[in-house]
């Protein structure tokens, strides 16, 4: 019996590899790593602890994983321009965690992004940021809903104080105002925190804004987002070094233990492949996106942000109220193989969490597998056969994705221009 389900487990798994092969996934938080580096995701590491930094851990048999935690570290220094990383939290949340509980004491005021707003959980009062204070309050924003409203901003820090604001979301178009975030944060003692878990790999691409120059005091992300490693977090800045062993310690005991050695090797990996082709692979992201809007709108859909040329980033958003709302349409789209999520868009009420108005679009993986404009339009045609048309497109999915399967922006492809293979 355990071995049957054993068995069925691994079917499962193997399903899924299969399925998602032929679909098109458009997760703007979603990401696929290069065959190298997925192939070392079963190394001799998976099983190892090394609590501590390299050359002084807790644990004995770490001397490759310490070569390899310095050089990511160092590789990371040098792609972000900053002069600390912590590569310990084994996510995003994780290094928000790592952060709220080392900044933010018992009854701050914090000010983030609001859920509709475009705010992650972890932001939240039933998040990560809500152990340590339930003093929430929202960043402004302006009509659109896509960027701070900047006086309201500066009354409420100026009139509220917050211990810290972050900025940075998870529907995330355009760039936040940092500097001037940060000129009205200095005035009153506020540290600007960045969560770039989405945006990641466009800043380490310089094809968005660079947080730390303009004025944050760190960043946090995932790593698996636009930037296309496995699944962990990091967190970096340029603070001083007394202010840094606050968050060093935030990161470990503070959110984590053993910083699972297995993905931390990955990360390694990919960051070679993104030093070298990341800012071709970011730049092509953000093209995708923007023509992904105009093709979208083009066919007939309400794209969102539409006088600001609906994105700067990986992501578009799209309100479907008019074709059933954001979880009909979304599942509609999943049952013809393209993934894609429901969201919240800034003008809603928090009530509509279960079926809000919109669709969040994102580029970073079908652009890692080697889409390009013209593909963009592809999709955008075959979303409105299904939604508007009411067609069934799946076949049609399939075969257009069987055409894109290896994946681009890595050194995958150096070893197909070796191979003796015709
Ligand atoms: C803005 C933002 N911060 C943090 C996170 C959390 O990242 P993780 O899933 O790596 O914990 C997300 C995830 O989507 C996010 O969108």
């Amino acid at each position: 019996m355990n071995y049957q389900e054993f068995a069925r487990t691994i079917g499962l798994i193997k399903e899924q590899d299969e399925w998602r092969d032929r679909c098109l996934n458009l997760i703007a938080s979603e990401n696929v790593q290069s065959k190298k580096v997925r192939a070392v995701a079963g190394s001799d590491f998976v099983h190892r602890y090394a609590e501590g930094h390299p050359g002084e851990r807790y644990y004995k048999g770490t001397r490759y994983i310490d070569d390899i935690e310095s050089n990511v570290k160092r590789d990371l220094k040098k792609l972000f321009n900053c002069k600390h990383t912590e590569v310990r939290p084994i996510s995003g949340t994780n290094s928000n965690e790592a952060i709220f509980s080392k900044f933010v004491n018992a009854g701050d005021v914090v000010m983030a992004n609001s859920t509709p707003g475009g705010g992650h959980i972890s932001h939240h009062r039933m998040g990560a940021l809500g152990k340590f204070t339930k003093n929430i309050i929202d960043i402004p924003l302006s009509e659109d809903g896509y960027h701070v409203d900047l006086d309201k901003a500066k009354f409420l820090i100026q009139s509220t104080k917050p211990a810290v604001i972050v900025l940075g979301k998870s529907l995330f178009l355009f760039p936040e105002p940092v500097k001037e975030i940060s000129d009205i944060c200095s005035e009153e003692g506020t540290r600007v925190i960045y969560d770039a878990a989405h945006v990641l790999g466009l800043i380490a691409g310089k094809r968005f804004q660079d947080p730390l120059s303009e004025g944050a005091l760190l960043i946090t992300a995932s790593t698996h987002k636009t930037y296309f490693g496995p699944q962990r977090g990091v967190i970096i800045s340029n603070m001083d070094d007394a202010l840094w062993r606050k968050v060093d310690r935030g990161a470990f005991p503070g959110s984590s233990s053993n910083h699972h050695l297995g993905t931390l090797a990955q990360m390694a990996l990919c960051t070679c492949e993104f030093v070298k082709f990341g800012e071709a692979y970011a730049d092509q992201i953000i093209r995708n996106a923007k023509a992904l809007g105009v093709a979208l709108d083009k066919q007939g859909f309400t794209v969102e942000a539409k006088a600001f040329g609906f994105t700067e980033s990986h992501q578009v958003a799209v309100n479907v109220k008019a074709h059933g709302g954001g979880s009909h349409v979304s599942n509609l789209l999943e049952e013809n193989d393209i993934i894609l999520n429901m969201n919240m868009l800034p003008h809603e009420p928090l009530k509509n969490h279960d079926n809000p108005e919109g669709l969040r679009i994102g580029t970073p993986e079908m652009t890692r597998f080697g889409m390009k404009e013209p593909e963009m339009e592809r999709i955008a045609a075959l979303m409105k056969e299904c939604v508007i048309d009411g067609k069934t497109v799946k076949d049609e999915v399939n075969k257009f994705r069987a055409d894109y399967q290896v994946v681009k922006y890595s050194f995958d492809e150096e070893d197909a221009s070796l191979s003796s293979d015709p």
